[in-house]
């Protein structure tokens, strides 16, 4: 493949409330209104007895002194030829200054708080749509016609509700632009829509193609930071993966073992289709990850399975009462294997993080099965130190688990087809952590304790490696397959909804987003603890990392919370330590990113400040820590999702995910007309500075 070569080092980037009640229906399943499937009564922070705390500043200082970067280094990344297969964010940027300015430098004047119906930039910034739904993708592909659409259109097309956004660029102007979808808004699809049980087979199978990802080759516009679809030449990468034919197989430990065999697939090996490809990352070898997250609402049938798998459905919140859940999409008209009253191991084989090599058309994507199965939010690598490839993950369900894979072999630089056997085979790990705080300080209010911080230790505490367990009285398939009750059973921390968990390539701090919990405390729910110390939690938090002596493959951690998300102007908020009134009003973290800076960047879903969703930027070392900026906001009823900034840190990319989502919305009588003027479309939006420079300088 001659193009390999013309790849060059990768961009550095994405890896990654008060929803409407549509947004909870369609991308859900409704969650929020059933119990939280953790009824574990395995401790939360609070019962953990505080062990460690004499530790954490000998821990802080050598982690700080570490910088660790691993051997990805400034060294390995400028020594990495161009020649070489492309390499990922574990390689970009790392230790040599950004192409804009310096560390902390975020000089765009924040855009207020809105609730339009557009997508709004900063002055002196513009922003276009690159790619939305319908537009064609695989060379061919018919132009998209609303009465028109049949699954073998839209499996050319680019699919709806676009979440994560990863740009991976040739060494001209041009880059692979990979996306997620991961979602589909039948009532915003469908002329004459009325209920689900109402559409067509051929609907459900066009909502199936609408599904899974997107590989798009696009260009630079002149010297500007915008982008484009490339047209009018052999598009030998563009691709739609979808949940209605693309064959995926299954690597690592599971991958052959009893609870994926089906009908379809008596040997366990291959798997038809992903599910709710939320976000992802970019890989140091130049592939995407992508993470298959609420994958429970696609069955049905779960009241038919035999008694005893009744609990592990039911931890993954698929309902085992009934045949027909409430907000089921019942793809079992369209497709048997759905009803598990049939098929009961067909749930077995989603829920997993996919990679997807999109330099290779015609490899199949995998499903990773050593990365453990959860609602996987996403997953994002940094190479260690010693070489091992570390991914960070959430588990996003109110009450579930952060998680961390060590790739059993080592990041070989250069060596393509040994990077890609990487997350075949590891060591997963869940977090347990621990506050430092007396338990009594931590009141449920958001009052800082008297330390001055939410902060402490934590524990990565191994599940399996390889093939062996350390879980009692489970196989490594078993814990890999039900990694949730293993996370149970070991006495994992009960988070916020951990969703997009990112490491800094520039400091090696891990970040996670906590989006919300407004069960924490409430009723019978677990109380409050160091780690999500607000009751009834509707803002969400950010939770850093920083491993011990810098070792990404080490087993203990300090954290702190950094941002405690809400109105500025509210007493239980949290920046950092910067002065309030001057950052912006924050609701429900979602997706995190960097740029070469340094600088996080972060998208919010489910704003419950009642204003429209947006994506933020803020400096997290030094003084300016926690001077928390609005760059843009997205239309009305849309969350926002991606964010990518490129290497050059003159393009962000965002996904405006189902724009006009708002209960008693149609295709016929839109909520927003986003971006065309006619009806909401899921789209892709790229926004660039008019005066060509970087966006931190
Ligand atoms: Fe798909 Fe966790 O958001
Ligand atoms: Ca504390
Ligand atoms: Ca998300």
């Amino acid at each position: 493949m001659p193009e390999f070569s013309r790849r060059r080092l990768p961009l550095i980037g994405h890896s990654g409330g008060s929803r409407d009640a549509m947004t909870c229906l369609y991308r859900c399943g409704n969650a929020c209104d059933h119990p939280a499937p953790n009824e574990s009564d395995n401790p939360y922070l609070g019962d953990v007895v505080n062990a460690s705390m004499s530790r954490r500043g000998v821990m802080r200082a050598g982690a700080a002194g570490a910088l660790v970067l691993g051997l990805s280094g400034t060294a390995a990344a400028t020594a990495v030829p161009a020649t070489a297969a492309p390499a990922g964010p574990a390689l970009a940027g790392q230790g040599k200054p950004p192409a804009g300015g310096k560390a902390g430098a975020i000089s765009f004047k924040p855009i207020p708080p809105n609730t339009l119906d557009s997508l709004v930039v900063p002055n002196g910034y513009d922003s276009s749509v690159v790619i939305r739904w319908g537009d064609p993708v695989v060379p061919g592909a018919p132009e998209f016609e609303l009465d028109k659409q049949t699954a073998k259109r839209q499996s050319m097309q680019f699919g709806y509700n676009n979440d994560f956004v990863g740009v991976l660029p040739f060494e001209d102007d041009r880059a692979l632009l990979v996306v997620n979808h991961e979602y589909t808004n039948e009532n915003l699809m469908f002329p004459g829509f009325t209920t689900l049980d109402a559409l067509s087979v051929e609907q459900i199978k066009v909502a199936m193609a609408a599904h899974g990802l997107s590989v798009v080759e696009i260009e630079r516009v002149g010297r500007t930071g915008e982008w484009r679809p490339v047209e009018g030449r052999r598009l030998r990468y563009n691709k739609r993966i979808t949940a209605l034919e693309t064959v995926f197989k299954l690597t690592g430990p599971v991958a052959g073992s009893a609870a994926v065999k089906t009908a379809a697939d008596s040997k366990g090996q291959w798997v038809i289709g992903t599910l709710n490809n939320c976000a992802g990352g970019v890989t140091p070898w130049g592939t995407v990850l992508s993470g298959e997250e609420n994958f429970n609402q696609y069955f049905v049938g779960g009241d038919g399975v035999a008694e005893a798998d009744k609990p592990r459905l039911a931890r993954y919140g698929i309902s085992t009462t009934a045949r027909y859940p409430s907000d089921s999409r019942k793809w079992d008209r369209a497709q048997e294997r759905f009803d598990l009253a049939k098929h009961p191991n067909e749930a077995n084989r989603f829920g997993w993080i996919v990679e997807v090599d999109p330099f290779d058309p015609e490899a199949p994507p995998r499903k990773h099965t050593a990365m453990g199965r959860f609602k996987h939010e996403g997953a994002n690598v940094i190479v260690a130190k010693s070489g091992h490839v570390v991914a960070y993950m959430g588990d996003d369900e109110r009450f579930d688990y952060l998680y961390k894979f060590v790739s059993e072999k080592k990041y070989r630089p250069g060596d393509r087809r040994h990077n890609l056997t990487l997350l075949e085979s590891g060591t997963l790990y869940v977090a347990q952590v621990t506050g430092d705080s007396p338990a009594a300080e931590i009141d449920g209010t958001g009052k800082l304790p008297s330390d001055g911080a939410f902060d402490g230790t934590g524990k990565w505490i191994k599940l399996v490696s390889g093939n062996r367990s350390f879980v009692p009285g489970m196989t490594a398939a078993d814990v890999l397959t039900w990694t949730r009750q293993a996370g149970d059973a070991v006495k994992a921390t009960k988070m916020d909804r951990p969703e997009d968990v990112q490491p800094s390539l520039r400091t090696g701090k891990i970040y996670a987003a906590m989006t919300n919990n407004t069960n924490r405390a409430v009723g019978t729910n677990p109380g409050v603890d160091e780690a999500n110390p607000r009751a009834n939690n509707k803002h969400g938090h950010i939770f850093e990392i920083t491993e011990d002596k810098g070792d990404h493959t080490g087993e203990s951690f300090t954290w702190t919370l950094p941002i405690v998300c809400g109105d500025p102007a509210a007493a239980d908020t949290y920046f950092g330590g910067y002065d309030k009134t001057a950052v912006s009003p924050i609701s429900c973290p979602d997706n995190v990113a960097f740029d070469s800076a340094g600088n996080l960047w972060i998208s919010t879903d489910g704003n419950a400040l009642g204003t429209n969703d947006g994506l933020f930027a803020t400096p997290i070392e030094g003084s300016e820590r926690g001077h928390l900026r609005q760059f843009l906001t997205v239309p009305r009823g849309a969350e926002t999702c991606g964010p990518f900034i490129t290497e050059d840190d003159k393009s962000v990319f965002v996904a405006v995910q189902h724009p006009g989502e708002i209960s008693g919305a149609s295709v016929d009588k839109p909520a927003s007309t986003w971006p065309d003027g006619d009806y909401a479309k899921p789209s892709v939006v790229v926004s660039w500075r008019l005066d060509g420079r970087p966006i931190g300088s």
